[in-house]
């Protein structure tokens, strides 16, 4: 199951989210009990305290980081760790004060601490945050590392006539992968799409120093094929974080994730596979020859993806499965090959 989770001294985290659309005006903020502020004024570090105690008292997940990034937010840093000790023992002010209690409020509510401070670390970018936009999950890191690394070794693979990299992302989300990847490689030019607008928007505020190698496009991957293909030619790579929960499985998420992120962004369809099919359907007509596919995937799709694309997509070749930091069969790797070449290699 996927969870919600924050780690110390470092902001990325372990999960999967999703939320009803335009839910930051209206259902966000339920009214909850919150603590009793002592008398007088408090310092951060007393707020700190105080909050850690009440979410854990509520049932909040992960509550020490939640408090912990959320003072530090407030007194407009990413780490309490980096903020000097006169700063922590100061008294807030009533502004700061009244502000600290909305902002908690929030995360009682379960909205992804994420969202509440609104904005994210991913890699070397720290990107802007709203809801129901997916919040990108450390293993996406993993996944751009793998792309960035398999660039640099293969620098001829799927490369167009003109040395030109370039990439499409379907499903960009918050632009973590096209950014990261366009922040790496300085001759990269991407295409990111999403069916979400909501996405799109913030993919645009995200990118900023990098706009003009980036163009980003709403368009439904399912609905809106030959719109993408009168884009996207001769791509080199072509990625994706794609939905990929099965939906069955959509009614084990944490509340953080099922209230709060777009269901769209994850639901994958009865085996998962759903917006995959389509991507790998499509891919032969997108690359070039030699370009390749990344997806993350569900750990039990590797072998259904290998045997659904031998039998599917004449042009495609499954190249081989790659594992998360924890072991996971977590991404695929294919690349297109004429039929001639195939059948070369299976005589090879
Ligand atoms: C798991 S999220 C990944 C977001 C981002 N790439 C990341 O890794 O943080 C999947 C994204 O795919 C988008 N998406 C879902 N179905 C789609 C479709 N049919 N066409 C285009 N985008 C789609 C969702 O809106 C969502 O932003």
């Amino acid at each position: 199951m996927w969870r919600f989770s924050l780690s110390a001294g470092y902001r990325g985290f372990v999960c999967r989210i999703v939320g009803p659309k335009g839910l930051w005006g209206s259902r966000v903020v339920h009214t909850c009990s919150a603590p009793a502020i002592p008398a007088g004024r408090i310092t951060a570090l007393q707020a700190v305290d105080l909050w850690k105690k009440h979410f854990a008292e509520r049932g909040v997940m992960e509550p020490d980081h939640s408090s912990l990034y959320i003072i530090a937010h407030l007194l407009g840093a990413k780490t309490i760790e980096s903020l000097g000790q006169e700063n922590l023992s100061e008294f807030l002010s009533p502004e700061k004060t009244e502000q600290m209690w909305k902002l908690c409020s929030r995360r009682l509510s379960r909205m992804p601490v994420q969202y509440v401070i609104e904005e994210w670390d991913f890699r070397d970018l720290t990107l802007k945050m709203r809801p129901p936009v997916f919040i990108p999950r450390p293993e996406t890191e993993e996944l751009v590392e793998l792309v960035l690394t398999d660039l640099e070794m293969k620098p001829g693979s799927g490369i167009g006539a003109d040395g030109q990299h370039t990439c499409l992302e379907v499903g960009c989300g918050s632009g973590a992968i096209s950014l990261s990847l366009l922040k790496s490689l300085p001759q990269l030019k991407v295409t990111a799409l999403d069916q979400s607008q909501d996405a799109v928007d913030l993919t645009r505020e995200n990118a900023l120093g990098l706009q003009d190698r980036l163009q980003v496009h709403r368009l439904d991957v399912m609905k809106d094929a030959e719109t993408l293909l009168s884009l996207c030619r001769h791509v080199s790579t072509l990625v994706s974080n794609p939905p990929y929960l099965f939906s069955e499985d959509m009614t084990t998420l944490e509340p953080e994730i099922f209230l709060f992120e777009d269901h769209a962004a994850l639901d994958g369809g009865k085996d998962g596979l759903k917006v995959i099919k389509q991507i790998l359907t499509l891919a032969p007509q997108i690359l070039s020859n030699h370009g390749r596919v990344y997806l993350e995937v569900d750990p039990r799709h590797p072998p259904l993806i290998q045997q659904w694309v031998e039998v599917n997509v004449e042009e495609m070749r499954y190249v081989e499965t790659r594992h998360d930091i924890t072991g996971r069969p977590r991404f695929c790797i294919l690349r297109k090959e004429t039929s001639t070449e195939y059948h070369k290699l299976d005589l090879d």
